[in-house]
């Protein structure tokens, strides 16, 4: 039996701010005025993209005085990947975003590859001026010059510094401060301030593998030992590196983490991010990991690191949300790539094994509204067809049975998202084969993407969050997250549920909220 429930109620005011999206648009908008920026077609709503221009790797996030930075590898002169620049931004609370001045131009030595950014509290590095800890950015220099010549060295570390906030950047004269004759890929340098032995680690990678080094001043690095070449997944060159301790869900133990992305390879074809659970004594990385593990199994969830020095000791997570499989191809306006949500990321320890789990930042999940939320009792064949208005922007959460299940977003122009429980082979299938534009790409949209969930209770939790261009599903409290890009030619205003499985079929508890704009005053 088809039942028709019209959820709307809490998004009054959300509609009122709205504006119709315009049908699957594709044009250089280079009229856009105040009104129109970040009201564009598939423009996220809440979550992060600059202006104008092509984007990509997160980079130097950092939390200092109570500001969150977010620097950005940016091109400003085209959608496509170009002259790669350091875009930044910053934000209180990741619910409101303040774009700020580009912060690092190439220069002679090369482009502005990924990196990091530490303050350096006790001016280790001689920057810092009349008592003023210096920001200190340590990226990479990549010399296209050199690399169309044949190289055989055009990869290098670098530093930058800025007094005022990420405002303005001074150029260390000293550049490169890092070089390896050995590894033509040799970047994407994470420093942070190990206080156990007080000093600065850097984890970098080259090619196959990661390099731990070690400074006093940042300026002077020694190679402390390297990890990797036999372990983990090498489907594609290693890329954006980070290494962070964490504490294990109940329990007192703490342990290390290190995540690696790669280029091609991922579990869904193209970019992904693996992890590994170890320990670091602040010389050398181990992990007893034999196989490897996504951070994430969906499509679009590539070179996402951690923030230094965020408030209580959270481990916050920032990833780019494309593939480079198609990155160069997506729909968008004149703009291209969001972010994904801000993740605060976990460890468990289950049959002595380590998981990381993310979920997004609290400040995202507030659903007040729908306090006890719909249930549905779903005879063998059952359909719901639930009109949502407001659902494409919004988060989303209900409890499922282990039980064959299928939820779909859908929208007035009949395209569909969906999502597939199958409990005999324990996946979890995403079809966004039917989900508006998908063309522009074979990868992106004629293929399913499977995502394993062995270990799940008899009912768990999931959490959709859903915005313009995207959706990052959440089941049982970020044990497994799938993040993913969508395009559909109007909004999505419904939702579909069907009892796939031979018996009833309960889902309990469903609601959603809407999630306010990051770009509205
Ligand atoms: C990852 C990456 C990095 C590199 C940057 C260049 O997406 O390839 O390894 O520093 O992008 O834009």
């Amino acid at each position: 039996m088809n039942k028709l429930y019209i959820i709307g109620v809490l998004f009054l005011l959300f509609s009122c701010q709205r504006k119709t999206q315009s049908k699957g648009t594709n044009q250089e908008n280079s009229e856009t005025d105040a009104t129109t920026i970040y009201d564009e077609n598939y423009r996220g709503q809440y979550h992060f993209s600059p202006e104008k221009g092509w984007m990509n790797d997160p980079n130097g996030l950092v939390y200092k005085d109570s500001m969150y930075h977010l620097f950005y590898q940016y091109y400003p002169n085209a959608t496509v990947w170009g002259p790669m620049h350091w875009g930044h931004a910053t934000t209180k609370n990741f619910k409101k975003w303040e774009h700020k001045p580009i912060a690092l131009y190439p220069d002679d030595l090369g482009f502005i590859f990924s990196g990091s950014a530490v303050v350096d509290v006790e001016n280790t590095s001689g920057f810092g001026k009349d008592g003023k800890a210096p920001l200190v950015a340590i990226f990479t220099h990549h010399n296209m010059k050199i690399e169309k010549e044949g190289g055989p060295v055009y990869q290098y570390q670098s530093l930058a510094y800025s007094l005022d906030e990420g405002e303005t950047w001074t150029k260390y004269e000293g550049n490169p401060i890092l070089v390896d004759e050995k590894n033509k890929d040799f970047r994407d340098p994470k420093v942070f301030w190990h206080k156990e032995t007080k000093s600065w680690i850097m984890v970098l990678v080259a090619g196959d593998h990661a390099k731990l080094y070690r400074s006093k001043n940042l300026k002077k690095w020694d190679n402390i030992s390297d990890f990797g070449l036999e372990q983990g997944a090498h489907g594609g060159v290693w890329e954006c590196p980070d290494l962070f301790k964490l504490k294990v869900k109940d329990n007192d133990e703490e342990k290390w983490v290190m995540l690696i992305s790669i280029g091609s390879g991922g579990p869904n074809g193209g970019s992904a991010t693996q992890y590994f659970v170890g320990d670091f004594d602040g010389t050398t990385f181990t992990s007893e990991q034999k196989v490897h593990r996504w951070l994430d199994w969906g499509t679009d969830n590539y070179a996402g690191v951690t923030y230094n020095d965020a408030p209580k000791n959270e481990r916050v997570f920032i990833g780019w949300m494309s593939n480079w499989q198609y990155a160069l191809k997506t729909p968008t306006g004149n703009w291209r790539s969001a972010m994904t949500l801000p993740r605060k990321l976990g460890l468990e320890k289950k049959d002595n094994k380590y998981y990381l789990t993310s979920s997004p930042l609290k400040e995202f999940l507030e659903l007040k509204s729908m306090a006890d939320g719909l249930s549905f009792d779903l005879k063998k064949g059952e359909q719901e067809t639930l009109d949502m208005p407001g659902v494409g922007q919004s988060v989303l959460q209900f409890k499922m049975e282990k039980k064959d299940l299928k939820f779909a977003l859908t929208n007035a122009a009949g395209e569909r998202a969906t999502m597939l429980f199958d409990s005999a082979s324990k996946l979890f299938i995403f079809d966004r084969t039917q989900s508006g534009n998908h063309g522009f790409n074979y990868e992106f949209g004629n293929k399913l993407h499977y995502m394993p969930v062995d270990d799940l209770p008899d009912t768990f939790e999931v959490t959709i969050y859903v915005d313009r261009s995207s959706w990052e599903v959440f089941i049982n409290d970020g044990q497994f997250v799938f993040t993913q890009q969508l395009f559909p030619s109007e909004e999505w205003s419904g939702v579909l549920l069907e009892n796939l499985s031979g018996n009833q079929n309960q889902i309990k508890g469903l609601k959603m909220a809407a999630i306010p704009s990051i770009w509205s005053n």
